[in-house]
Order: structure tokens, then sequence, then C-alpha cells
């Protein structure tokens, strides 16, 4: 069967004390891995919550919390257009749209990132309008494109947490309880990084990291 370990959390350094330098800011906090034979193999994959911005991970994959139309925006959208250039506009264009809860793939353009994995989240309602499940559904379809590539790393965004304003105690919960359940399953997939913007958002990821780690008899605290 599989068995996790999370990390003891390290605290995390206070933005105001801590050296200008958002790079040293920028450290591992919670470290989970998993540990688990498949067939014969053993498949270990990471998850990694990290503070800053998203555009500069070199990770295979970045995930874009974009709209229906793909045509850019404000947020995360609007930062990977505007370091990742026209080409990805271009791109966008010739796909032509992407439903809530789909996720489609285009170049990195000068990002360095080698894909960007556009995905559009639920606005926010009142909560009986399917957004858990429209949310969840962006997660699994974001590793489902990461799966057709073969990719080994992804990062995402919180998605739907900014503009869309789904509250991010729960989107955090849905976020890594989808995210887990996809990296139980056969995957190419071996480190999921989790790029908040801001202490605030981190936090409150890690908080929804270490509850599922708690809750998740696969997972044990290390
Ligand atoms: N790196 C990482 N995270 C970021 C960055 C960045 N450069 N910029 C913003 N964020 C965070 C926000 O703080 C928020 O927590 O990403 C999260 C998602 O916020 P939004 O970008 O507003 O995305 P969303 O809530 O999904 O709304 C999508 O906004 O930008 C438009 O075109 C987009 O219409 C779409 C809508």
């Amino acid at each position: 069967g599989a068995h996790f370990k999370c990390l003891t959390r390290k605290p995390i350094p206070d933005p105001l004390t801590y050296p200008v330098n958002k790079d040293i800011y920028r450290t591992t906090v919670l470290l989970t891995t998993w540990e688990r034979t498949m067939r014969g193999t053993i498949h270990s994959a990471r998850l990694e919550l990290v503070e800053g911005d998203i555009t500069q991970q070199k990770d295979d994959a970045i995930v874009n919390a974009a709209n229906t139309t793909l045509l850019g925006g404000g947020g995360v959208d609007g930062a990977i257009h505007r370091a990742g250039g026209p080409a990805i506009l271009e791109e966008c264009k010739k796909i032509g749209g992407c439903p809530t809860g789909e996720a489609v793939i285009t170049s990195g353009g000068n990002l360095p990132a080698q894909w960007v994995i556009h995905t559009v989240g639920p606005v926010w309602r009142d909560g009986s309008k399917r957004e858990d499940a429209l949310l969840r559904n962006d997660y699994k379809n974001c590793l489902i494109q990461a799966d057709l590539q073969q990719l080994e790393s992804i990062a995402f965004p919180s998605i739907s947490t900014g503009a869309y304003r789904f509250p991010i105690e729960k989107a955090a919960h849905i976020a890594l309880s989808t995210i887990a359940g996809h990296l139980k399953g056969k995957t190419t997939v071996k480190t999921v990084y989790f790029v908040l913007f801001g202490a605030a958002a981190l936090e409150a990821y890690q908080n929804s990291l270490q509850d599922l780690c708690g809750k998740d008899t696969e997972m044990k605290q290390v």
C-alpha cells in the first residue's frame, strides 16, 4: 500500500524581518513524500508549498488560472502572459476557449517552464453551484494534461481564490486532496509545487496539508 511522510514544518520567517532577498524566503516549508511500491517499481512523489511568483518556476509546466476566453486577464493570468510573451496568447487564440473545470496546454513562450496548462476555475457564488466539483475537476484535468505530456513536475497557483473569490481554506483542501488522490494512481508526475502569493495564502495551504496528513491514515507525520 502507499505510505506518506509529512516532514515537520519549519517556522515561516516573518517577511517583515526576513532579508529582502525573496529567494531565500522561497524555502520549502512543508514537504510530503509519497513512497509506494507499484508493480515492483518504487514511485515517489513530492508535494512542496512555496511562497513566490509562479512565473519564475522552472518546472516542466506551470498552471494558469485563466478565464473561459483564454485571452488573458489580471492576477496569475496577467503575470503569465506578461512574462511568457505573445506566443502563448497566439496559441490560446487558436484553441479558442476553455470551459470552466477543464484544462488546455500551450508552450511556455519566454517562461522558464516548458509548458503552461491553462485551467478555468469556478467563480464562487454560494457553494451550491457545483463550485467544489468544478474546482476539483480543474486540478484533475491539469494533472491529466501533465500525464499526457509525460511531465515530471508541475506548479499550481491557488486557483479561483483571487478574483473568483473562492474561500481559500476550502479551496486548499479541495486542491490538496485532489492532488494526493491523483498521485496515489499511475502518473508520471514526481513533484507538485504549490506556489502561493503571500504569507496568508501559504499559511492556509500549510494548515490544510497538515490537516490532510493528520486525517489520511496512509500519511504519517515524521
Ligand atoms: N504567482 C502565483 N500566484 C499568484 C500570482 C503569481 N504571479 N499572482 C496572483 N496570484 C495568486 C492570487 O493571490 C490568488 O491567490 O493566484 C491566486 C488566484 O488569483 P487570480 O489570479 O485572481 O485567479 P482566479 O481567482 O482564478 O480568477 C481568475 O482572474 O486574472 C483573471 O483572467 C483571469 O478571469 C480570470 C480570473
